[in-house]
């Protein structure tokens, strides 16, 4: 029988293709899929990466709400243009604390991996109230709604318990100050900043959006958009595989 025939035969014969399909893609799956859990640099733990702050948390939260996830990636390739547009490509480390995480699957807008530090605060003030008042081609709509909308933080902890079940290593001791950090983290005037950056390390507390008076969800929305790849630190950072 001639090679073509015996193919010919596999095609009549419904049952045998079906099992010979499924060996050829199960061993397709395991040489693909075996490699990464032995790969140093996937399960690598990376220095810096922390669980978000309270505020941090909030925010996410909104930004999921919001639907953000729809237009925006946060998942750098390893490809060049990427990493000259959005900088180090992402590590598998930086997105363990998401739950769900957030790595899209389309880019209606720039990637947000590393957006942190990027714009001021202002920027984001008034991009987020209209995004055609500073980049006039924007397709993006505007929140104006956020920067009216008092947040509080009556529910946080129970948020933090849930991504502990999750396993986010939220402390005991972080989800009892959970209420303080995230007044500290918005309103650094009247809370304790320096017990904040103790818990969480590189926390960043100001007025985010200017107003002093109340704590916003646009004052959440930005300080997750400011935290967003500044935890690792890549003027030294080495993959384990070449270290
Ligand atoms: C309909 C798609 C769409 C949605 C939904 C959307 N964006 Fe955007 N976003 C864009 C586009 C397009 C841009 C690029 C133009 C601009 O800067 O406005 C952008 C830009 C941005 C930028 C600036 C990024 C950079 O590197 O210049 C930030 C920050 C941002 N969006 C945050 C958000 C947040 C937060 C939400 C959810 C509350 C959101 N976006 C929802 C489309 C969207």
């Amino acid at each position: 029988m001639s090679l073509l025939k015996k193919h010919a035969y596999i095609e009549r014969n419904a049952f045998l293709l079906l099992i010979l399909s499924f060996l050829v893609v199960t061993v397709g799956g395991i040489v693909q899929i075996v490699p990464l859990f032995y790969l140093d640099n996937v399960i690598e733990d990376v220095d810096g990466m922390r669980p978000y702050s309270p505020l941090e948390l909030a925010g996410r939260n909104i930004y999921v709400r919001e639907g953000c996830y729809v237009c925006h990636s946060q998942m750098i390739r390893p490809m060049r243009d990427e990493n000259e547009r959005y900088g180090h490509y992402s590590l598998a480390a930086e997105s363990k604390y998401d739950h769900p995480f957030q790595w899209g699957s389309k880019r209606t807008g720039p990637d947000l991996a590393r957006v942190g530090g990027r714009y001021s605060d202002a920027w984001h003030v008034a991009h987020m109230h209209n995004p055609r008042d500073v980049v006039p081609e924007s397709v993006m709509p505007g929140y104006p709604f956020l920067a009216e909308r008092p947040i509080s933080s009556t529910y946080i902890a129970q948020m933090m318990k849930t991504h502990r079940a999750a396993g986010v290593p939220y402390t005991d001791e972080m989800i009892e100050q959970a209420r303080a950090d995230f007044q500290a983290q918005a309103d650094p005037d009247n809370g304790d900043v320096d017990a904040l950056l103790a818990r969480y390390p590189k926390a960043q507390a100001r007025y985010f959006d200017g107003n002093t008076a109340q704590v916003t969800e646009l004052d959440a929305v930005i300080a997750y958009l400011q935290m967003l790849g500044t935890l690792v630190d890549f003027s030294t950072f080495e993959p384990e595989a070449s270290r």
